[in-house]
């Protein structure tokens, strides 16, 4: 499933940061033609923005990708939800779900069946990282002429920047997506920012494989920069 209903605030004003081009296709597009390549995949659930399902219905199919296996759902306010929302349009019969973010548009298929190949192996939750190449401190609070102060520095060998798509039994990803809920309903809910974070919050193992630098998320503009690059390079 495809979490599509950001508004992308941080690549700045424009169209929802989905529907943005990158090559003359927007990034959904991308995203949704990487994950159908993989043999693995036999149907793409969308969430897209609540006030644009039609929209996205048309996009996709004016580029070829609208059909039975591809369906398009309403997002919500947040990614959680957007990811629950496209979860209820997967059939239960489904052994594995793969939530894969419309900002990664470039993600390699053999990206996606390692994950594949992990969930298959017997791993319940499986997440494409790559090594960091900054260093990473973790901060303190600054204030007006006070500068943040540096805490401590995680030694960054064990540091992974995780990328998707990020890949689950269903019946598990379900399962923590509801348990979310349920907190959040009752005043509150793990604050996490990926799937894999939910299964971890509630105490199953969260297993790696190698991602892919390509893999990255168009975030900021300098990403649709590089982006836009890594494209031209792949048509040359
Ligand atoms: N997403 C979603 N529903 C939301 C928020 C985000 O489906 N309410 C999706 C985005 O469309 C994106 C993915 O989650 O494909 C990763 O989120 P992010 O990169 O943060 O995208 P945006 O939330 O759109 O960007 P920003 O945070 O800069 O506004
Ligand atoms: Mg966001």
């Amino acid at each position: 499933m495809v979490p599509a209903a950001g508004r992308g605030e941080r690549l700045g004003p424009g169209a929802p940061k989905a529907l943005r081009e990158l090559g003359g296709a927007p990034l959904l597009v991308h995203a949704v033609r990487a994950l159908a390549s993989s043999r693995a995949v036999g149907l793409v659930v969308v969430a897209a923005p609540a006030d644009g399902v039609a929209e996205v219905v048309g996009l996709l199919d004016s580029h070829g990708l609208a059909g039975k296996d591809v369906r398009v759902v309403a997002g919500g306010a947040t990614r959680q939800e957007s990811v629950r929302l496209g979860l209820a349009a997967v059939p239960e019969e489904t052994g594995i779900v793969l939530v894969h973010d419309a900002a990664r548009p470039l993600v390699p298929v053999e990206v996606v069946d390692a994950v594949v190949a992990a969930v298959r192996a017997g791993a319940p939750a499986v997440v494409p990282a790559v090594p960091l190449a900054d260093t990473v401190k973790r901060v303190g609070p600054g204030g007006p002429g006070r500068p943040e102060p540096v805490l401590d520095t995680p030694d960054r060998s064990t540091l992974r920047a995780v990328q998707t798509p990020q890949g689950f039994r269903r019946e598990l990803l379900a399962e923590v997506h509801a348990k979310a809920l349920a907190e959040e309903s009752a005043g509150g809910g793990p604050a996490v920012t990926d799937d894999a974070g939910l299964v971890e919050w509630y105490g199953d193992q969260v297993v790696v494989v190698p991602g892919h630098e390509e893999a990255f998320k168009v975030t900021r503009p300098l990403d649709l920069v590089l982006a836009e690059a890594v494209l031209a390079r792949r048509r040359a």
